[in-house]
């Protein structure tokens, strides 16, 4: 939600401001339009060229600048924003916002600024332990438009480890995203699986598929923006792809009865079902405890059905839940997701083509069409993951309308 949306971007003097250049690139990359407010010691740490370059309009930090067409210039920018990000935020910067001081260009305009402020602190450790300082965060954490980001331990710049990093800048970026999010799904609770399942075979080995998750953590990001509690039952997954749904309860399972298990027993308690999973529809009959060895003959593994969490959810499906199922065809695409949107009882069912390239396992890009019970059917061209997840994320939020809107 970041497209076409102003952004104020607020640097007071800490080291952490050589990473606000990068912030900004993300923000104007994802289509927002930023201003830059800075502190003279900002200034000291990152270049006002850079900054101007990169947010393509001048830089705040005088308040009686001869540029500024008048000196309440960077006060007026609450008018022209949408939200504010303070980052770094020093301990003298938050002093100031908790205290309501008004002495230079950015804690001005930060004083009369009544639209969301997302704070990232980033100070040495010891500063960020000190009681005025956890007092001060305290303060302004508990203001309705302002929004504190963790400190992460680590590295810092003084050469100490502990907290006081700054929040990185795609995570930045992923909260105001959020918050500028209009909150269509509050309240609503969305079971989702993702990723492969691991079916063993023996210790050490195992039948998979090539799922990434990363098409379900992206919708799953998508859902809890707009407001929806989500829990992901989850198969395995690279760490940066489940990064994407941080605020979402995470349940690990490996193969598809312990995903099968984890989703039957939660689904009574959902508004809404997705099933993104690449669950294996075989399991070996057996799995070895012991790993199996070279015999220099022939190996047979028998498998075995797996339970279809779908179709089980269809049948336990009560009037105002919402399912949504996926299918991934190589041919005869439509009619075989048509086909499981009836079989398993489906509102909705997202078919991707292995035929259209740029789509599927492991791409950055998808290309899907969305089927729904009624018969409706849309058609979207090849978008990235992300945008992909958003046009889902507007269908699901369309469909739960209608359900809450029946009378049960
Ligand atoms: N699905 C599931 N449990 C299974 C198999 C599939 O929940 N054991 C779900 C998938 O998550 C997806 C939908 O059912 O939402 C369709 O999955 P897909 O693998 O395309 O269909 P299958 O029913 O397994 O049919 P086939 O593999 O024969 O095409």
């Amino acid at each position: 939600m970041l497209s076409g949306k102003h952004i104020v971007v607020g640097i007071s003097g800490g080291i952490a401001a050589y990473k606000i250049p990068q912030l900004i690139r993300l923000l104007t990359k994802a289509g927002a339009e930023v201003r830059v407010c800075a502190t003279h010691n900002a200034l000291e740490f990152v270049g006002e060229v850079t900054l101007r370059t990169l947010s393509n309009a001048p830089v705040y930090s005088e308040v009686f600048a001869p540029e500024n067409n008048r000196a309440t210039e960077h006060i007026s920018l609450h008018d022209w924003a949408d939200l504010t990000i303070v980052a770094p935020a020093t301990a003298n910067i938050i002093g100031k916002m908790a205290n309501g001081i008004a002495d230079d260009a950015l804690s001005t305009m930060l004083l009369a600024m009544n639209k969301p402020i997302v704070v990232a602190p980033s100070m040495n450790t010891n500063m960020f332990l000190h009681p005025a300082v956890v007092r001060n965060i305290d303060t302004i954490g508990l203001w309705d438009n302002v929004t504190v980001m963790g400190s992460p331990e680590g590295l810092l710049a003084c050469g100490d480890t502990g907290a006081g990093r700054m929040a990185e800048p795609e995570d930045i970026c992923l909260i105001a995203d959020k918050l500028l999010e209009p909150q269509t799904l509050r309240g609503k609770r969305v079971l989702l699986t993702a990723g492969p399942t691991k079916e063993a075979i023996d210790p050490v080995r195992f039948i998979s598929n090539h799922s990434s998750g990363k098409m379900a953590y992206a919708l799953a990001h998508e859902l809890e923006k707009r407001g929806a509690e989500v829990t992901i039952i989850s198969g395995e997954v690279a760490s940066e792809v489940r990064r994407r749904a941080n605020d979402c309860t995470i349940i690990d399972v490996t193969s598809a009865e312990q995903m099968y298990a984890a989703t039957t027993e939660r689904f009574s308690q959902a508004d809404i079902a997705i099933l993104c999973a690449a669950v294996a529809d075989y399991r070996p009959e057996t799995a070895a405890d012991r790993k199996i060895k070279r015999s220099g003959e022939e190996l047979t593994l028998r498998l075995v059905e797996n339970p279809d969490i779908a179709a089980r959810l269809g049948q336990l499906k009560q009037a105002g839940q919402l399912l949504v199922g996926f299918a991934l065809e190589t041919d005869n695409a439509e009619q075989n997701a048509q086909d499981k949107l009836k079989k398993k009882n489906l509102d909705a069912i997202v078919l991707n083509s292995l035929a259209d390239k740029g789509a599927g396992f492991n791409t950055d890009t998808n290309k899907v069409t969305i089927l729904l019970a009624n018969g409706e059917a849309m058609h979207y061209p090849l978008k990235d993951k992300t945008e992909v997840a958003r046009d889902i994320a507007e269908v699901v939020t369309r469909l739960s309308d209608k359900l809450t809107s029946l009378p049960l």
